[in-house]
């Protein structure tokens, strides 16, 4: 069985669209079709990268412009790069330093198309609360014997 965004389901032969008719204007039920995010622009490279068709419903449906969208499990952004180009704001968190660096591309990426397209964009901070992963942060090489990453760290961490 496939799924498709604007489609109906297909079993193979009968489409069970045709039961439906036509779906304009029809009350959403439990049963989303939303495509999983593929090898496209969207994608990112996160493993478990949800769909912008989907946040996009849920901000929509739960929020007005200008509201505050969280998530404080944000994996690639996908909850706070949604709501930054639906005039919402944002605050997101993740522990995983990957999560936090394909976020923050991302949301430059948004940034810059709201640029070109002449719409406002605003400008985001990234803080580091603890020392959680500092290590990668601050640039220590884990290559390194134990003895002269400490040495590392305690240089790179004064420095940063
Ligand atoms: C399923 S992913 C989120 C995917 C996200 N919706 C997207 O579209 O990319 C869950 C995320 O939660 C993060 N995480 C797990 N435990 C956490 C915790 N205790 N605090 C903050 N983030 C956490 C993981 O690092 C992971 O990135």
């Amino acid at each position: 069985m496939q799924a498709g965004y604007g489609g109906g389901l297909s079993t193979g032969g009968a489409s069970i669209r045709q039961a439906y008719g036509n779906e304009n204007g029809k009350i959403p039920d439990t049963v989303w079709r939303i495509r999983h995010v593929s090898s496209g622009a969207e994608n990112v490279g996160y493993p478990t990268q949800k769909p912008e068709p989907l946040l996009e419903r849920i901000i929509k449906s739960s929020s007005n412009e200008g509201d505050i969208v969280a998530d404080f499990f944000a994996g690639s952004g996908t909850t706070l790069a949604v709501p930054e180009r639906l005039n919402r704001k944002w605050i997101g968190s993740d522990l995983g330093k990957f999560a936090i660096h394909t976020t923050r591309k991302r949301l430059i990426g948004v940034q810059r198309q709201l640029k070109n397209l002449d719409k406002s964009w605003r400008a985001f901070e990234i803080l580091n609360l603890g020392k959680y992963e500092r290590q990668y942060y601050v640039g220590v090489n884990p290559g390194l014997r134990q003895e002269e990453q400490r040495s590392n760290w305690n240089i790179r961490n004064r420095l940063f």
